[in-house]
């Protein structure tokens, strides 16, 4: 019956596109009838084109048997089928979160028939209702909480009665169907259990459509025609809940494509800083070749492009130079034969919690910056000589006072202000500059000299004050 009401519409559009045409255009239909002619021809006489497989050819499965089993089906040899139907719900549901589990479930194909009911037989429909209610009400036989249920169905429905009558509701018809896929029928079951046990904890009863598995696979195919006649009556308030709200999808409102969720074939939206994540740190995993460096140049690309997020690439091959610059960045060169310098004493201000207020302030961590410069200098000191005894823990203490002494001769401590200085004012032009400097950080050089100027006196007396407090 579906399929012949089907042919029946194609021939339909087909004589109207052919209207059309002849409308436009008398060439064109002359055209067409031509290339009809030769269409019917060729599919008598051209083997080619008589025997050409279409799309269908290419997509349908070896076979669909419903008659393994009247509990599932078998789709070629290895690939089973489960058809249900939605034959419980609650009084009232969630919104957003109702048949989150069914869509959100492996492989899942779902329906849903939505058949709107004029509001006049509703509200006749609902009057029935209310007057079988009350009659119930009446006679209830003298159980007060049986009194009370039938008392609050019976305001549901002059409710009901009442917003449909104003134009504030309506009352549709909805039938909820699915299919599930496994590869092999223990996973099937399993998997069944699964979906029903979820969905019961919110008082959705799955049904297996035992007997009519076939009714049920054609029902829930795209083509309206519903066969198994589950329905059940919603009103508009319920119905907005099926829509598929949410999804078990990244999807980050500011993110960048990253790709497509192979579960449910949504695109994911990825934004590394995002609220909702506990950090920025990502790690990829994938075999060698698998593309995880192409990820990584394409997460760049996009989110550099489309939100303006400043990548840095620490990259020991040269593999980021070509990407660094076609997306116009910088790349700084960095070794033995390289003129760029790095200066381990410049100090960067980081943003810290605070332990009393939990508020996030700047702050220079000295202490930290002063171990790191020492250890630098020591390795640089080690990669000199093979002679590790001589650089022991005393050289490493010699070497942390200096440093220690180049900041403090600059006056910087934990404060970020103390990065600063005042500079003297000065007329640039017709205009007088001044304000905050920043101040010179200390160099090796600087470091040096400091070192070769610092008596052994004082050097002792900094160590003896640093070991004082033992
Ligand atoms: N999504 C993709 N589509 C097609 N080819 C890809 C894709 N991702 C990576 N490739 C190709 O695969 C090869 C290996 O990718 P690569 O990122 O170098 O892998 P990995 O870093 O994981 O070893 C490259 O030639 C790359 O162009
Ligand atoms: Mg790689």
């Amino acid at each position: 019956m579906g399929l012949f009401s089907k042919k029946k519409d194609k021939k339909q559009q087909s004589v109207k596109e052919n209207n059309k045409g002849s409308k436009k255009d008398t060439k064109g239909k002359a055209n067409e009838d031509i290339s009809e002619k030769i269409e019917l021809n060729d599919e008598n006489s051209n083997v080619f084109l008589k025997n050409k497989r279409s799309l269908k050819d290419l997509i349908a499965p070896e076979s669909i048997d419903f008659t393994v089993d009247h509990r599932y089906a078998e789709i070629g040899d290895k690939n089973y089928m489960k058809n249900f139907y939605v034959g419980l719900l609650p009084n009232s549901v969630n919104f957003a979160s109702f048949l989150h589990g069914l869509y959100n479930f492996g492989t899942v194909d779902t329906s849903i028939f939505i058949r709107p009911i004029d509001n006049e037989t509703a509200k006749a429909d609902l009057s029935k209702l209310r007057t079988n209610l009350e009659m119930e009400y009446l006679d209830n036989g003298g159980s007060t909480n049986r009194a009370d249920d039938m008392a609050s169905k019976v305001a549901e429905a002059r409710r009901l009665r009442e917003e449909v009558r104003d134009g504030l509701n309506k009352i549709y018809e909805v039938s909820i169907q699915g299919t599930l896929y496994e590869d092999d029928l223990r996973t099937l079951k399993n998997s069944t259990d699964q979906l029903k046990e979820m969905l019961s904890q919110q008082d959705i009863g799955l049904k297996s459509a035992t007997y009519c598995q076939e009714e049920a696979f054609t029902s829930n195919k795209p083509l309206n025609d519903n066969k198994l006649g589950e329905w059940h009556t919603f009103d508009k308030r319920s119905l907005a809940c099926v829509f598929p709200f949410t999804s078990n999808n990244i999807n980050h409102p500011n993110g960048v494509p990253i790709g497509f969720n192979m579960d449910n074939g949504l695109p994911i939206f990825y934004d590394t800083f995002h609220r909702g994540l506990d950090n920025y740190n990502m790690v990829i995993f994938a075999k060698s070749g698998g593309g995880k460096s192409t990820f990584i140049k394409m997460l760049a690309a996009r989110s550099s492009t489309l939100d303006n997020v400043q990548n840095i690439a620490l990259d020991i091959e040269p593999e980021y130079r070509d990407i660094a610059d076609t997306l116009g960045g910088v790349n700084i060169d960095v070794g033995s034969m390289s003129t760029t310098i790095i200066n381990p004493f410049d100090i960067v201000v980081d943003i810290v919690k605070d332990k009393l207020t939990g508020k996030l302030v700047e702050k220079i961590l000295l202490s930290d910056k002063i171990n790191g410069v020492t250890s630098i200098l020591m390795t640089m000191a080690k990669g000199q000589t093979e002679n590790n005894l001589y650089y022991g823990d005393m050289t490493r203490m010699i070497i942390k006072q200096i440093v220690k002494k180049c900041y403090d001769d600059l006056a910087i401590t934990e404060d970020p202000a103390s990065l600063y200085r005042r500079a003297d004012d000065q007329l640039v032009g017709d205009k007088i500059v001044g304000g905050l400097v920043k101040k010179e950080m200390p160099t090796i050089s600087k470091w040096y000299q400091t070192l070769e100027k610092c008596p052994m006196r004082i050097l002792i007396q900094h160590m003896s004050l640093t070991l004082i407090t033992y």
